[in-house]
């Protein structure tokens, strides 16, 4: 096993675009590190310099102690797990597991050995002798493994594996990943465009945009302190809600109503102007249901449109927004490939809630879990730093776009 060091990055294709910009990763040994973002924000491009596949424009690509930028594929013993598990169909499970040790030649009793240790972690001991074409999806996942564990490479390397799964059948694969992963303790790098994918199995989670690194944190940490407009709206499900806000004192006055805040994030907006605020979906109740009053603010509203699922409800609260802010929150949906965030606001009520649409309703907010955004730069006013991993990308539009400096 290795830790996997990416120092600035950089691949500019045949036409000078920077596909990947200036990135540094520290992978630890043992970590499993997720490489997040929409199409095209370079994850791909990422994988291939580590493994091999794409030459590096500039930076250092580290394994171990050793910089491995002009070694072969095969010389950095990686071992990238592939999304269509690459089986071949007329051999036995245990044949395709011991492959890599065939092409190696390795002597029978060291094949039998190291594939029987494989297939007994990946309990697939009673399925060695049967065709990979009698699998389950899940089997077949713990197959393409196996052939990266009896190689003894040093870290595992995924593309985007469950992207043509259906969601029952993704969620399972994304448990035994997960499991496996933890049980083989082996350092793993894995490429989605999927969150909640990067928020269940990462360590640790670098969000790219446009090739540049945006920030690399913990799952709860991306979530509690994203430290800007695109991580904010890209963590989180449904997404977090942006509406325009001024702040006076400790009140934050927006479209539907003043809340309160903690004295430490309203001076952090002291003469700012007119900003974004940002509030999850989940930080809203029916504050009928709420009960005793808690500490927030409650504001009333017309609901416009309610989805009932059981344990929870989503209310849809039109509102508008000033130029300034509109476009910003254009351009963020365009970076995010998103749906509308600048015309409603998402609420997650309680399942019991009895809010009927077209109802003006009393709404409670936790002011506490409020963050305020620049709108200029996007740049999170109120993250806490201390717990919020490394902040990387600020700038929306313009600063972070510019190709850098490469070298
Ligand atoms: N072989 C290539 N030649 C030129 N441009 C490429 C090539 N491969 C990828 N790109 C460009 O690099 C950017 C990043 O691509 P990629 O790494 O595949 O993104 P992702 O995996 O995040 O969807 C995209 O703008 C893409 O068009
Ligand atoms: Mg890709």
């Amino acid at each position: 096993m290795a830790s996997i060091d990416m120092r600035n990055i950089v691949k500019k294709y045949g036409d000078g675009f920077p596909a990947v910009n200036d990135v540094s990763i520290d992978v630890q040994d043992g970590e499993f590190m997720i490489l997040v973002g929409p199409s095209g924000c370079g994850k791909s491009t990422l994988l291939r310099m580590i493994v091999g596949l794409e030459d590096i424009t500039s930076g250092d690509m580290m394994i171990g102690e050793k910089r491995v930028n002009d070694l072969a594929p095969r010389e950095r013993n990686l071992a990238m797990v592939f999304q269509n598990y690459a089986l071949y169909p007329h051999l036995s499970v245990y044949e395709n597991i011991a492959f890599p040790l065939r092409l190696a030649k390795a002597p029978n009793a060291e094949v039998d050995e190291k594939v029987r240790a494989a297939s007994k972690t990946l309990e697939l001991d009673e399925h060695l002798e049967r065709k990979p074409g009698n699998l389950s999806g899940g089997q077949r996942q713990r197959v393409a493994m196996g052939r990266a564990i009896v190689r003894e490479a040093d870290a595992f390397l995924f593309d985007e594996p469950l992207s043509n799964l259906d969601a029952k059948l993704r969620g399972q694969m994304r448990t035994e990943i997960s499991r496996l992963q933890k049980k083989l303790g082996i350092t793993t790098v894995y490429v989605t465009h999927d969150q909640t994918e990067a928020m269940t199995l990462g360590d640790r989670v670098a969000v790219l945009k446009r090739g540049v690194l945006q920030q690399l944190a913990t799952p709860r940490e991306l979530y509690e302190n994203p430290g800007n407009l695109f991580v904010a709206g890209f963590i989180g499900s449904p997404p977090m809600n942006f509406l325009p806000v001024t702040v006076e004192g400790t009140a934050a006055k927006m479209p539907f109503g003043s809340v309160e805040l903690p004295r430490e994030k309203a001076e952090k907006a002291a003469g700012k102007g007119l900003l974004i605020a940002g509030i999850r979906p989940e930080h809203f109740e029916d504050a009928s249901v709420k009960g005793d009053a808690p500490p927030g603010s409650t504001f009333r509203a017309t609901v416009e449109v309610v989805e009932w699922l059981g344990n929870e409800t989503y209310a849809y609260i039109p509102f508008e927004a000033p130029p300034e802010v509109e476009e910003q929150l254009r351009q963020l949906e365009r970076d995010l490939d998103g749906e509308a965030l600048h015309t409603q606001l998402v609420v997650s009520l309680d399942g019991t809630s009895r809010i009927t649409e077209g109802e003006e309703a009393e709404i409670w907010v936790d002011g506490s879990k409020i963050h305020l955004f620049d709108p200029s730069t996007g740049e999170n006013l109120t993250v806490d730093q201390e717990h919020a991993g490394r902040i990387v990308g600020h700038a929306m539009a313009d600063a972070a776009e510019q190709p850098a400096a490469a070298g």
